[in-house]
């Protein structure tokens, strides 16, 4: 199966072809990676790259409840308890830098911390906070020149403090609706200066970002998540939108980067996702492409067969099976992910989804 074949990932061996998606499982109390982080991930060294849950680059950027981030000496040192973890399981790890802008509330963050966004535009809704349950998202702070210039220097630390954390590499997330999804998108986007108002604009703040990570650890580290067409954290599909991405990805071909991780939205509920998108970008995209949405055995390694992506990377089913790989390559049953534990604290939902040999064991006796 092409999806168990190993991939040179920029000089980086994967042992498969198969990815972790990123998943926020809002287990680090504290916002600090412990223990139990390290054996859900060391159990899920079994994918060829695992790519972590989204994790803060900086106080402003932490918004959800048990997220962990990548900005104080004792998160470095927890997350090096991960990565050391994987590696000797034979893993690859990169950590994904998610800033969530307005996708955030005060409740969920430390003293002193601002809600920031490209404009001052509120999501609907509630957000889910630990101290006094779900709370209407505040407004957001429009971000001035120097905050951004801040939020790009903490992405940049970020970044820094991954390698020494041990990770392979980062995936900056500029997707489903977070920070720089915002400056993507023009329901979260109404400036008038060089971070808005046209397609070179909306793009700056991503391009920048990704240029300045490249710089300082190197594009064969580097790697980005896009989801155009979603609409996802209140985002809109706008006039233009595809010439945008396209825009985007014409632009990040100077980097070289790891890869481009598109998550097509279609098969979790999206209607508006056109495509199309993702076959135009794989023919103007000549660097490695990462698929995601809704993939099953099936579905993933026909799309690697038609050669529509290099790598195929799967959320839910990694939640609920350690062992993916090795399911799949003997067409295994899979266990199913419970939704209801996807981020409740505890082992509950997280480290006691059997694997394979350890199911049949417990049916035995
Ligand atoms: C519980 C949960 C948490 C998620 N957290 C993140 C995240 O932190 N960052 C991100 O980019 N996507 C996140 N996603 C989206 C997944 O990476 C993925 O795009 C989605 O689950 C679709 O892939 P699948 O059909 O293989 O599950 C999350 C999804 C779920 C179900």
């Amino acid at each position: 199966m092409k999806l168990l074949e190993p991939f040179n990932l920029k000089g980086l061996q994967l042992k498969n072809s198969m990815v972790m998606a990123p998943l926020t499982r809002a287990r680090a109390e504290g916002n600090v990676p412990n223990q139990l982080m390290v054996q859900y991930y060391a159990e899920r060294a079994t994918a060829g790259l695992i790519i972590t849950e989204g994790t803060a680059p900086s106080p402003n950027g932490l918004g959800y409840a048990r997220i962990p981030g990548i900005y104080t000496r004792e998160q470095i040192e927890g997350w090096k308890m991960i990565t050391t973890a994987v590696h000797e399981n034979d893993g690859k790890i990169f950590l994904q830098l998610m800033h969530t802008g307005r996708v955030s509330h005060p409740e969920n963050m430390e003293k002193g911390a601002r809600v920031v966004a490209p404009s001052a535009v509120r999501l609907n809704g509630q957000m889910y906070t630990d101290t006094k349950g779900p709370l209407s998202y505040p407004e957001p702070e429009e971000m001035t020149l120097a905050d951004i210039s801040q939020a790009q220097d903490e992405f940049l630390q970020a970044a820094i403090n991954a390698i020494e954390a041990g990770f392979d590499g980062v995936e900056i997330h500029s997707a489903n609706g977070y920070l720089a999804d915002q400056f993507l998108n023009t329901a979260t986007n109404k400036r008038h200066d060089a971070y808005g108002g046209s397609i070179e604009n909306r793009t700056r703040f991503t391009r920048e970002i990704t240029g300045q990570i490249v710089k300082a650890i190197g594009a064969e580290r580097v790697g980005i998540r896009l989801s155009p067409y979603s609409t996802f954290n209140d985002t809109e599909v706008f006039d233009g939108m595809e010439r945008q991405f396209l825009y985007l990805v014409d632009e990040l071909k100077q980097y070289d980067l790891a890869y481009v991780h598109l998550v097509n939205n279609t098969a979790l509920g999206s209607p508006d996702v056109n495509e199309d998108i993702f076959k135009q970008i794989r023919k103007r995209y000549k660097g490695n492409l990462i698929m995601n949405g809704g993939y099953d055995r099936i579905s993933g390694e026909e799309a690697l067969i038609r050669e529509e992506a290099d790598l195929i990377s799967y959320g839910r089913s990694f939640i609920a099976n350690p062992d993916l790989p090795y399911r799949f390559s003997y067409d295994l049953p899979l266990n199913h992910p419970d939704p209801d534990t996807f981020y409740t604290p505890g082992e509950k939902g997280y480290t006691d989804y059997p694997a394979w040999a350890e199911s049949q064991v417990a049916e035995v006796q």
